[in-house]
């Protein structure tokens, strides 16, 4: 009989003592979902995406913060991690997935107690647990990846502040110094929720068999913090149940058990099944067909639901075309990445370990690539598809096709006018697919080593040689033709007088000393003439040519012969050329 006495006498005796909290001689802070529960029992919640000190020890320098992120709406915020900052030994996190760190690197941490930097550290089914002592007070932090509780005996001398402390002024806690977190989205609210029914579920607290502890924990802040987050965001990833919890776990704390509360709430699966599982930083893991699995932050998911896509946008690079699938969107539809392929069903996606995107890639006219051509462009199209050949009878999987291509855009009508001995002309054909650059050189030597530079003498009849080089292009699939090449007396393109060079692809019959070489056969042609002046007029040369790009499945060589001018054989023809103009002046 002596001992239950002298215990509730002692509470008592601390009640009297210790007035930081809320009167009992110990301290609990609970922050579930966005709301915390400081210690002196108010509510309050956080609506951005910054970090927040919970409580902060002036005499230490000791700090436990939170990290708040985003989940299925942008403009609610859930407490995503804790870090216990002190001021002489490393930061511990602790993380989503039951994960922990010291000083940013992870250790495993199992049901038997290890201490790291003076804090033990365990972990259970239900979470993480870190305790530890800050100047005498001893404190205890628990961390499910959902709600954190923060317990700790009432201090003598009380020299904390932090939303624990006092939640009233939340903005005035918020330590990022970066603005961006603080951004508010305008979501539009979910109108599927009725508020009153969400009330009504949320007063279960004051029922049975909670009732029974509602004399130790006041219900009203749990109330409130599950009826204002539920009634603005829906009540999925076992939401609800997550502040039914915190609630019980406030009383297992003051040693009220509540036998069967999961029943009694309907919680018996209180929430998805993630326990240890590792999401990356723009997923968390919620509800998936009944199981854990990591979804989508919505700020991150934002632009790929808005125009309902699963990945992109197509990267044309390198003659390469890769597309990209985010993993979060593909288990989201619960599509496995391993059933999808190209129109070569070898061609199979990879997954990136950390960023879980699903690259699906060919180069050139690989796995399966149609190629087809118009007036305007060179099309290399594949598609990303589900398995059709499946052997089983039934299929959970939805179809799926999205189609990639790339395009090499044939070169657009410029003129590049350079003045005068520029003796190379770049144009880089930017088109929102496969890059490469045409360039134009004069030469005066038959090796093409000696570039003639705007130093250099031209004589009449000199023998110079002209280079149409492209860079980026396939030469397994695409060659370029020179259509035309003219000369004019001044930068004009289309002035007179006018002296042709190359005509439909062919030299000028009339001409016997233009040589046209390579031409249609790969990337890049030459040809060679002799330097000629215009009779009346300036000295100055400057030399057209319009250039064209063939998909090489076609015969893309001029059909030439010397002295005869044939009609156009036309297969590598279309309406537009690319155009590259050089001059020389005497
Ligand atoms: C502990 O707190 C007291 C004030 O309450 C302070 O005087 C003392 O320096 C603190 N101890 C440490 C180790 O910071
Ligand atoms: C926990 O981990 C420690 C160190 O890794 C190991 O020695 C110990 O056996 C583990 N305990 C259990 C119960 O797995
Ligand atoms: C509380 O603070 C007072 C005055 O600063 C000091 O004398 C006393 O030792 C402190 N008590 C504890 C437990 O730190
Ligand atoms: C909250 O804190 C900020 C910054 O510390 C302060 O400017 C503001 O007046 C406070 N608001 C209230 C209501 O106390
Ligand atoms: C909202 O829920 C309340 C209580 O369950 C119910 O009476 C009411 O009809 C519901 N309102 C709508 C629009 O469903
Ligand atoms: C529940 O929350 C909503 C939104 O914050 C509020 O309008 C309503 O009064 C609350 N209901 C109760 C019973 O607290
Ligand atoms: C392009 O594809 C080839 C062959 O598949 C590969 O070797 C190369 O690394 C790829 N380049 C890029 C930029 O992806
Ligand atoms: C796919 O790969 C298998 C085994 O490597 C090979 O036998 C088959 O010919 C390939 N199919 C195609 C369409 O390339
Ligand atoms: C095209 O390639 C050139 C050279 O590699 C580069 O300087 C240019 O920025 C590229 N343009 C685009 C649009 O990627």
């Amino acid at each position: 009989m002596l001992r239950p006495f002298l215990y509730l006498c002692a509470i008592s005796a601390l009640s009297g003592v210790y007035g930081n909290c809320d009167g009992s001689g110990s301290c609990l802070c609970t922050v579930t979902g966005p709301t915390v529960i400081d210690f002196k029992r108010q509510m309050n919640s956080v609506s951005d995406r910054c970090e927040y000190s919970l409580l902060h020890d002036q005499s230490t320098g000791f700090s436990l913060k939170a990290n708040f992120l985003e989940r299925r709406r942008r403009d609610v915020s859930f407490v995503d991690s804790l870090t216990l900052d002190f001021s002489d030994s490393e930061d511990i996190q602790l993380l989503q997935g039951h994960r922990v760190t010291v000083a940013g690197s992870p250790v495993t941490v199992n049901s038997s107690v290890q201490t790291f930097s003076g804090v033990d550290l365990s972990k259970d089914q239900t979470g993480v647990t870190a305790s530890f002592s800050v100047n005498g007070s001893s404190v205890s932090v628990f961390f499910d990846g959902t709600t954190a509780q923060i317990y700790m005996a009432d201090p003598v001398n009380f020299t904390y502040d932090g939303l624990c402390v006092d939640s009233n002024n939340v903005s005035s806690l918020r330590l990022s110094s970066d603005t961006s977190c603080q951004f508010k989205y305008p979501d539009p609210a979910d109108n599927t929720i009725n508020c009153s029914a969400v009330a009504q579920q949320c007063d279960v607290l004051k029922s049975a068999p909670f009732s029974s502890c509602n004399s130790k924990v006041d219900p009203q802040p749990y109330i409130n913090a599950c009826n204002e987050t539920l009634c603005k965001y829906p009540d999925v990833d076992g939401l609800r149940c997550q502040f039914i919890q915190a609630y019980a776990k406030a009383c297992e704390k003051s040693q009220v058990n509540l036998q069967s509360w999961m029943t009694e709430a309907q919680c018996l699966q209180p929430k998805p099944v993630c326990g240890d599982r590792i999401c990356n930083s723009h997923e968390f893991c919620g509800e998936i067909n009944y199981n854990g699995g990591c979804r989508c932050r919505e700020i991150f998911a934002f632009v790929y639901r808005q125009s309902n896509l699963l990945g992109g946008p197509t990267v044309c690079k390198d003659n390469n075309a890769s597309l990209s699938l985010v993993g979060c969107l593909l288990n989201e539809k619960s599509i496995d990445y391993t059933l999808l392929h190209l129109n070569d069903k070898n061609c199979t996606g990879v997954m990136d370990p950390d960023s879980h995107m699903v690259t699906f890639g060919f180069n050139g006219d690989s796995c399966g690539t149609k190629v087809t051509e118009t007036s305007n462009q060179i099309i290399y199209k594949n598609g990303i598809m589900t398995s059709n050949g499946s052997s089983e009878v039934i299929t959970r999987q939805d179809e799926i096709y999205i189609e990639f291509s790339c395009i090499n855009k044939k070169p657009e009508m410029q003129t590049v006018v350079f003045r005068i001995q520029g003796s190379t002309v770049v144009q880089y054909i930017k088109s929102e697919v496969w890059n490469y650059s045409v360039t134009m050189k004069a030469f005066t030597d038959g090796s093409r080593t000696q570039v003639l530079t705007p130093d250099s003498e031209v004589k009449l009849n000199q023998r110079i040689w002209v280079e149409l080089e492209t860079d980026g292009l396939n030469g397994d699939l695409v060659s370029v033709v020179t259509d035309s090449c003219w000369a004019t007396d001044n930068q004009m393109s289309n002035s007179t007088p006018k002296y042709d060079l190359i005509m439909d692809g062919c030299a000028n019959p009339d001409d016997q000393t233009v040589y046209v070489g390579g031409n249609g056969e790969g990337t890049s042609n030459y040809f060679s003439f002799n330097m000629f002046r215009f009779s009346r007029s300036t000295g100055e040369v400057y030399l057209h040519c319009k250039l064209q790009l063939c998909a090489k499945k076609n015969n893309c060589v001029p059909a030439c012969s010397r002295g005869v001018r044939r009609r156009r054989s036309a297969k590598y023809r279309d309406e537009a050329p690319a155009f590259l103009s050089m001059g020389w002046s005497h």
